[in-house]
Parts: structure tokens; sequence; C-alpha cells
């Protein structure tokens, strides 16, 4: 665990000054307690409201960071900025706070929700601005923190394994948008999410323009042949997945060979092993893809070994709020 620094002192000074802290295990926007950080200030979340002229509505023009706390410990939280600064210049959106600033503010975030426990939501829209899609007549971006509770899967699937399936949209070209750009539009992934939904699946392989496969709608996928880990490179059209940066450590961890190349619906089908990655869904297996059975139908013994490691430091690890 990182130390405190003297900043996080200063809040923590302040959190004596909030609420009992709530339940780690409550939802807390369901109880309509939440307070959000909005222009600088924490607002209760019935009034947590953007203009509807913030081109972050009107065209997806903004960015956004999903973090997860775990005991009181933001996980990877320079890693997470560090990418929405990446993001923030790829889409020549000049954020006006320091990585400092948006660091305390999310440890706040969690802090003023009594969360010891949560997933973290960081938005930056471009702000206000006329019709057009001009950014220039957007003055002033918007930063927003949602803290609050998620699970995505139900504990069984974890144990049993996730069936997925392949779905006819593609991930975008490079040459399109950049899919490495965590932009507020994603219409490209929530399209395959709807596809997969309709067929009765909860995630979906997406291709990219060639037929390779690129990732899942929310997450990175990784496959294990003959004890090699193989994980699509990201200029296949993947998310540089802060999860499957953490997989490649624990592979290497682990000794196993971690090699990033092309891969086709034929290699995951026939893969040994497969699981996916992603700040929500942590370290999942897949037991299924296409309706082909991965392995023996169960999830794998090595994917177990990821994420009982990929547990081990995310519990360890993080910048205490
Ligand atoms: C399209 C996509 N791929 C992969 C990921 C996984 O990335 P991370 O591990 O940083 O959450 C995400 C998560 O936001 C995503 O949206």
């Amino acid at each position: 665990m990182q130390p405190q620094t003297l900043v996080l002192r200063r809040f923590s000074l302040n959190w004596l000054s909030y609420e009992k802290p709530l339940k780690g295990g409550k939802i807390l926007s369901t109880l309509g307690r939440m307070k959000v950080y909005l222009n600088g200030g924490f607002v209760d979340e019935a009034e947590a409201k953007i203009s509807v002229f913030d081109h972050g509505l009107l065209y997806g023009d903004g960015i956004f960071e999903g973090i997860r706390l775990y005991d009181r410990c933001v996980f990877k939280l320079d890693e997470h900025l560090e990418r929405l600064e990446y993001s923030a210049k790829a889409l020549l959106l000049d954020m006006p706070w320091s990585r400092e600033t948006i660091s305390e503010a999310t440890c706040e975030s969690c802090r003023i929700n009594g969360l010891t426990d949560g997933y973290i939501r960081l938005l930056v829209t471009r702000g206000v601005g006329t019709l057009g899609l001009s950014p220039n007549t957007c003055k002033e971006p918007q930063l927003i923190i949602i803290a609050d509770k998620i699970q995505l899967y139900p504990d069984s699937f974890y144990e049993e394994g996730l069936k997925i399936i392949t779905v006819p949209t593609r991930r975008m070209n490079p040459a399109t948008l950049p899919p490495m750009i965590k932009s507020l539009n994603y219409v490209n992934n929530i399209l395959a999410k709807i596809e997969a939904q309709h067929v009765g699946y909860q995630e979906a392989i997406m291709l990219n323009d060639q037929g390779y496969v690129a990732e899942c709608t929310g997450d990175n996928i990784f496959i294990l042949h003959k004890g090699k880990v193989i994980t699509p490179k990201t200029s296949s059209g993947a998310l540089k997945g802060i999860t499957r940066q953490v997989a490649v450590e624990i592979a290497d961890d682990l000794g196993l060979p971690l090699v990033e190349e092309n891969l086709t619906r034929y290699d995951i089908w026939n893969a040994d092993e497969c699981f996916l990655t992603g700040t929500a869904a942590e370290i999942i297996p897949v037991v299924e893809v296409d309706a082909r059975v991965v392995g023996d139908g169960k999830p794998g013994p090595v994917t177990a070994q990821f994420l009982q490691r990929f547990r081990e430091k995310a519990t360890r690890e993080g910048t205490f709020i």
C-alpha cells in the first residue's frame, strides 16, 4: 500500500465531518444519498445535473474512466488517470485540472460516500457549447465523479464461467476513431452488447475490420493455448485495459510466456482456457464461445490462478483514500 500523502491526510480530517459511513456493501444510488462530484464540489445525486448543451451529451464528446476501490484503496489510480490524460490529448481536450487534483477528488468521492469498496466513474465532458459540432464553443470542460458500487455479473458466472458469442458489429478502425480513446461515445460497443443480448448472451466478441478478434464489448480477452497466454495486440482494436496489463504482469509472476498477436475466432474456439479482463468484470472465465466448448467446459485451472492473483493484488495494492 502506498503511504498517505499530506494532502490525503487533510482529506481524512474532512472525513470526520461527513455523515456516518454507509456499509461497504450497499448500493448508494438506490438509497438516494449519494454525493456526486460536479464542477469542483459535491452535490446530492438528485442535483447532479449537467446542461443539455454540454457536448458530452450532444455528441458523446468527452472521456471517462471506470475505476475500482478495494478496501479503501483505489486500484491503479495513476494508471487510470494517465489513460484519461492520453484520451484527453487524443481528443485535444484541455483538462484544466492537475492529476493530483483529480486524484484527490476521486479519493474524496469515495470517502464522502462512506465507501470501502466500490466502483468509481470519472467523466470529463467537453462542456457547454452551441449546437454546432465545433468544440471551440465549449470553454469549460466538466469533471464528474460518481463513486458507487457495481456487480457486473453474479458470483455464479465466476464459478461456472461465461458463455459468449461473436457479434456482427465490428470494433472501430483506428482511422475512424482509435478504440484506445475511452470516449463517451460507446455506441459501437452498445450495439454489440444489444446484438449479444438479443440472442441470450451477456458478453460478445467484437472482431476488427480484418476479421481478427479485437476484444469484448467492455473487456479484453485472453486465451491459454499449450502453456502460452495469448491476447490480441491493442493495435487489433482493443482498449489498452488496465486489468489487461495486470493480467500481463500475473502471467510474468506465474512464469507463463505471454504473447500479443492476431487471434482468429478459430484460435479462441480451440483454446484450452479463455478469460476476460476489465475493471468492472475483473477476471472472468469463459467456457463457451460461439457454441464451441472451451477446454473441458469448466473454468480452467490457470484462469483460477489469474483470478486468485488478481484478487490478491487488488486488495494489496492501491492508493489509500
Ligand atoms: C471496450 C473496453 N475494453 C476493455 C476494457 C477493460 O479495460 P480496463 O481493464 O481498463 O477496465 C474496457 C473497460 O472499460 C472497455 O470499455
